[in-house]
């Protein structure tokens, strides 16, 4: 398939804003597949990357929780067809050692795949209209476009049936929130839990907690509308860490003993120390907010030592996209992860606004419709 004019948000400088802009999209490549977008998320990592926290060459498309409609495809790819309905998750690179055991969501080459700004042979796929070149496949997707050349690792084969709209952006948050619990920390039913950001990761968290089967699951955050959502999505409990001092609630609420599963998607030092005060015994903090390069967090290590506890870090809530999307989508289709009710609607022309309703916790999830 050769090149075509497609429309897109590119960011020029750090801390920018989303232009709209035509851009040369060139011609794919054997391993990948060109889709016609039909919706995307937004996420906090693409706020991140427009901040140069994470450092993607600029200008770029951003955008990595796409979906849309299969239009043609390179002569080396072998699990989608052209017509496929397919949602967007992050890519890898299938051959590393973490790839072959099965955990691709910690690929070895995960920054070149994903952070990258270039193919693995080094070119992009988008110029500008004045030639100069623009980053592409973010996540192997750069899905705030409405065409995109797209590495088939990042493909995941949907159930037509299934409105695209409905869930494109299960390819990270979602994934992220909801793999977490059920791929990573499995609690046993009748554990502990509480999710600390009820932010659109956050949630999908505790929406896992209950399909998991946890009977405490505690929602933190700093926006009352935040939290009487996690109450609607299955949250006991929860807690205005603005008003309140979360730690000392979540020892409340568990009688003194402690929760089992603390989740962090705030990656604020200040909160992860004070909250693994928080810990029962054997319990175990997990991180998945990003934090820049270089944050610390202190954490006690005196009389926290007899507790056993575990501190660890989790990308894509270890999910291989293409066995735990499948799932998710099952679980929406019985109603037991509601992700509409995160859900605001924007057109691309919208973006900016899209990702302002996301900072001030107007919006939980944007979705771009096409
Ligand atoms: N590890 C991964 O693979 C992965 C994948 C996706 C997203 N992320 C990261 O996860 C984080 C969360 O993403 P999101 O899309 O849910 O963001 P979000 O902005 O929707 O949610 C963050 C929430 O945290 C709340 N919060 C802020 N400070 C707080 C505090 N002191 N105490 C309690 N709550 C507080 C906010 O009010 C907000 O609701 C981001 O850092 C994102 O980059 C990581
Ligand atoms: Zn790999
Ligand atoms: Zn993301």
């Amino acid at each position: 398939m050769s090149t075509t004019t497609i429309t897109a948000a590119v960011v020029r400088q750090e801390k920018g804003r989303f232009n709209i802009e035509e851009l040369e999209l060139d011609a794919i490549r054997p391993n990948e597949v060109r889709v016609r977008m039909v919706a995307t998320g937004v996420c906090h990592t693409d706020a991140i990357v427009r901040d140069g926290v994470y450092p993607v060459p600029l200008p770029a498309v951003f955008g990595h929780e796409g979906a849309g409609i299969v239009e043609a495809v390179g002569s080396n790819v072998r699990t989608v067809r052209s017509g496929d309905h397919v949602v967007l998750s992050a890519a890898y690179c299938t051959h590393c050692a973490e790839c072959r055991a099965g955990r691709e969501a910690y690929c070895e080459n995960l920054f070149a795949q994903d952070f990258g700004g270039r193919r693995e042979d080094g070119t992009t796929s988008l110029t500008d209209r004045a030639g100069n070149l623009i980053s592409s496949h973010f996540f192997g997707q750069s899905s705030f476009a409405t065409y995109a050349n797209v590495v088939e690792s990042s493909l995941v084969p949907v159930d037509r049936s299934v409105p695209l709209e409905k869930i494109a952006f299960l390819g990270c948050g979602m994934q992220t929130g909801a793999g977490s619990i059920l791929n990573e920390l499995r609690p046993p039913a009748g554990s502990s839990i509480a999710v600390s950001g009820s932010g659109a990761v956050g949630l999908a968290a505790v929406m896992a907690a209950r399909v998991a089967g946890c009977t405490k699951i505690v929602a933190i955050d700093l926006h009352d509308s935040r939290l009487a959502l996690a109450e609607e999505l299955g949250a006991t409990h929860t807690i205005n860490a603005r008003t309140s001092n979360a730690a000392e609630e979540l020892l409340r609420i568990t009688g003194g003993r402690g929760v089992d599963y603390i989740f962090d998607t705030t990656a604020i030092p200040d909160v992860l120390v004070s909250l693994a005060g928080a810990l029962a015994i054997r319990g175990t903090l997990a991180l998945v907010g990003a934090a820049a390069p270089g944050t610390y967090a202190p954490f006690e290590i005196g009389a926290s030592l007899v507790k056993g506890w575990t501190f660890k870090t989790i990308i894509q809530g270890s999910s291989v996209p293409q066995v735990f999307i499948p799932r998710l989508v099952e679980l929406w289709q019985q109603g037991r992860f509601p992700v509409d009710k995160l859900v605001k609607n924007y057109a691309l022309a919208d973006i900016n606004m899209a990702f302002d309703d996301s900072a001030s916790g107007a919006t939980v999830k944007p979705v771009i419709v096409f």
